[in-house]
Order: structure tokens, then sequence, then C-alpha cells
């Protein structure tokens, strides 16, 4: 590795919280995927990465992780947040988000809970984390910055391209681990070392999974879902049964056939996440937004919209059966259904949607119809006429106006 190249791309802010902790004597050290990522010399991702982490040893230096989190944040004009119990911190500058941890040692008292954590050393806390290609550091401080600290043969896993775990309770200790090997090994294109994948099918036959609150599950899934191979991961999920280890589910026949349809359709990772909320039972313990709730439930429940649509013989019906229903959902629909459904979704989506007439309330108003429900439903009137061409222009909204005016006196 080219030691310097590394630490000239470090940004000014990560420098500074450098320098003030050697002044103070304490240690600093890059850590996690970006260590990782610029070892497998992915530059791209090294300089374009929103955030750093870093992870600092300030035992007996008289000063806290919280010290160093405000004065940070005061200098360079940022917002910080301390979490005390985990020993972590952020502070969000206007470009940068750096992640400074105290370098620690964690135990769990039971699996699938947060661990608890105490103030250790740098190997130490190398030797608590995830996997070995995870578990790679590079000293900012000292002697020699930019030396690489490598406990577990991580850079040995990276040259042989596998996800390996530290220590065999790893998935027991944190299921989320499960997700996250699968996750890693199709981003990277490296494979789960065999034992590692002895371990993780163990962890799911053993229902470790299901321990996890449904907060967590939701954040692995968002991870999942926000992934450029989100596709590939999930196959590889379901085939090990990850999903049916979070949920009281079993996998319903048609999800992988609708999940290929999805992937060629290109749909964004956050409707591809909304999509599997409609199909697993997330129930309200599972903190979703209310945009999100809708979603599902539009998409869970559109059989009956579906035969509604396929009747369906005017452009205005089509308006009216799916006017209600959230854009997300309908694009989601439009990916899953074939023939003239996805037909009638696609019109809806392109053209009906965004039909508007020309005439506004303000110039009804001007016209004369009274303020009220009156005025609603002209203007129902005129979009559903608009909608099925029977007007098209100006003219023939006003001649419509009239004539309705007239009926109703
Ligand atoms: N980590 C862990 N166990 C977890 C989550 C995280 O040991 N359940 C450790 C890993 O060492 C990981 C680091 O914390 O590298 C940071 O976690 P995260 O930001 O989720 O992952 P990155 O490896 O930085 O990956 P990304 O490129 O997605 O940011």
């Amino acid at each position: 590795m080219q030691e310097t190249d590394f630490l000239q791309q470090i940004p000014k802010p990560c420098f500074l919280t450098v320098q003030l902790v050697q002044h103070w004597g304490g240690q600093a050290f890059l850590v996690g995927g970006l260590v990782r990522d610029w070892l497998l010399g992915n530059r791209s991702r090294l300089d374009s990465r929103p955030d750093w982490d870093l992870a600092v040893d300030l035992r007996g230096t008289g000063y806290t992780l919280t010290q160093l989190l405000q004065k940070l944040s005061q200098e360079n004009n940022g917002r910080y947040v301390s979490h005390q119990q985990f020993l972590t911190g952020t502070v969000t500058l206007p470009n940068l988000r750096i992640d400074i941890s105290h370098t620690r040692n964690e135990r769990y008292p039971e699996p699938a809970v947060l661990p608890r954590v105490k103030p250790d050393g740098i190997e130490a806390d190398l030797l608590r984390r995830d996997f070995t290609v995870n578990a790679l550091a590079v000293t900012l401080t000292g002697d020699k910055p930019g030396t690489v600290i490598d406990p577990t043969g991580g850079g040995a896993d990276l040259e042989a391209r596998l996800i390996r775990i530290i220590h065999p309770n790893s998935f027991i200790d944190d299921p989320t681990r499960i997700f996250r090997a699968i996750r890693f090994a199709a981003r990277l294109n490296f494979a789960i070392e065999s034992g590692t994948l002895f371990l993780l099918r163990t962890a799911v036959r053993e229902g470790y999974l299901r321990r996890l609150t449904p907060e967590r599950v939701l954040y692995e899934l968002r991870c999942v879902c926000a992934e450029a191979t989100a596709f590939k991961i999930l196959e590889a999920a379901l085939k090990e049964g990850v999903l049916a280890g979070c949920f009281e589910w079993s996998k319903p026949k048609f999800l992988q056939a609708e999940l290929d349809k999805l992937s060629r359709a290109g749909i964004s990772g956050e409707l591809l996440f909304m999509y599997l909320l409609s199909r697993l039972p997330v129930d309200s313990s599972f903190p979703i937004s209310r945009a999100e709730q809708q979603v599902r439930l539009a998409i869970r429940d559109f059989r009956r919209t579906a035969n509604r649509l396929r009747r369906a013989k005017r452009r205005s019906t089509v308006y009216q059966l799916l006017m209600r229903l959230p854009a997300p959902a309908l694009e989601i629909l439009a990916a899953l259904n074939t023939g003239v459904i996805k037909r009638r979704l696609k019109l809806y989506l392109a053209e009906v949607s965004k039909i508007q007439p020309e005439l506004t309330a303000a110039e009804l108003l001007a016209a004369g119809v009274k303020p009220g429900p009156k005025l609603g439903k002209m203007l129902k009137k005129l979009l559903w006429a608009k909608l099925d061409r029977q007007v098209k222009t100006r003219e023939d909204e006003m001649v419509l106006i009239n004539r309705i005016r007239g009926r109703s006196g």
C-alpha cells in the first residue's frame, strides 16, 4: 500500500482530529470499511466517501471521547452526537460525517442484544469486530503513521476474497452479522469461507435471527436494499432462510419471480424495500413510516383494484381507480404486472395522472360559478371529460361548463 497516498486523502477535519488526539497524548486510527476498500484498491469509493470512521484511544490522557467530539464540532462549525454507553459518537460537518469510537472490547450479556463495552486498546477493538476484512486499522498517530494493523489475517482474506468471522460465537452474539456476511460477499464478490458459512447456517437453523428487535431487522433490510447488488443479496438471503428466520413467515412461491421482474424493471432500492414490506408480515411493532405503510397496503391489497382495472373502458375510470394509490406503489405494481393491467398502470403513470383541465377553479369562479361543493363537482366532470377526450380546447371546456350550469339551473 502507498501509505502516504492514503494519508493524503484524509479530509482536513479528520487531520485536525488526529492532531488534537496526538496533542492530548492519545492514539488515532482509521478503521472499518474504509481501510478494507482502500486495501482493495477501490479508490473511487474512498474519494467519494461522505463518512469517515476513526477510532481513538484516549486511555490515560485525562480526556474523554465526548470532549473530543465537542471540540471538533465547535472548531469546524458542526454538530455532534455522543453515545456514551457505546463509546461512540458522530461529528456532522457541512460535507462530511466523522464517526469516532473509542477503542474498546465488548461483551454480549446474551445473544442478539446490544453489547456492553469497556475502553481497551486497538487490538482488542479489532478482535471484537464482525469479519477479518473489516478488522483492519491504519495508524494515524505515533512514529509510523500509515502502518496497517491486521491481527486477524484480514489482508490475506482480502487477497483470497473471503468473508470470515473472527470468533465462533460471532453470529450468535450479533445475528445482524448473518445479513452482513451475505451483503458484503455479494457487494465485494467474495465467497463466505466454509467454516463461516457452516456457523451462519447453524445460527439461522437454531433461530437466533428471531431474537433481533424489529428495528434491527428493518435496519438490515434497508442496508440490503441500498446496495447495488441488492437482488443478488436477497436471492442468497432467501436461499439461506434468513427472512424466514426473522419473521413468522414462509417464503411465498411467487416471491423469486416477482423479484426477478423488479430487477428487470431496474427499480430503486427504496421501492424494493417497500415491496419487501408488502410481502413480509410487518406488524405495528415494526417502525415504518406512514408513507411506507400506505405503499405496503396498496401493493398487498391490489387484487380487487386489478380486476376492476382490467374491465375499465375509459381513461377516467382508470384515473378514478388509481388516483388514491401512492406513486411508489403504482411503479412497483407496474413492474410486477403483465398484459392489460401493466399497460393501464403505465398509461396512468405516464399520461393520465398528469392531465388537467385548462380551466382553473379561479376562472370558473370568475365566470360566475358559486363556490362550494358544486364547483368541486364541475371540476371533476371537466377532468373526466378531458381524460375521455370529450373536450379538447378551453372553448370546449367552457361549453361543457355552461351546459352543466344550464342543466343544474
Ligand atoms: N461492525 C461489526 N459488527 C457489526 C457492525 C459493524 O463488527 N454488526 C464493525 C465492522 O468492523 C465494520 C465497522 O464496524 O467495518 C463499521 O460498520 P459499517 O459502517 O456498518 O460497515 P463498513 O464496513 O464501514 O461498510 P460500509 O462500506 O458499508 O460503510
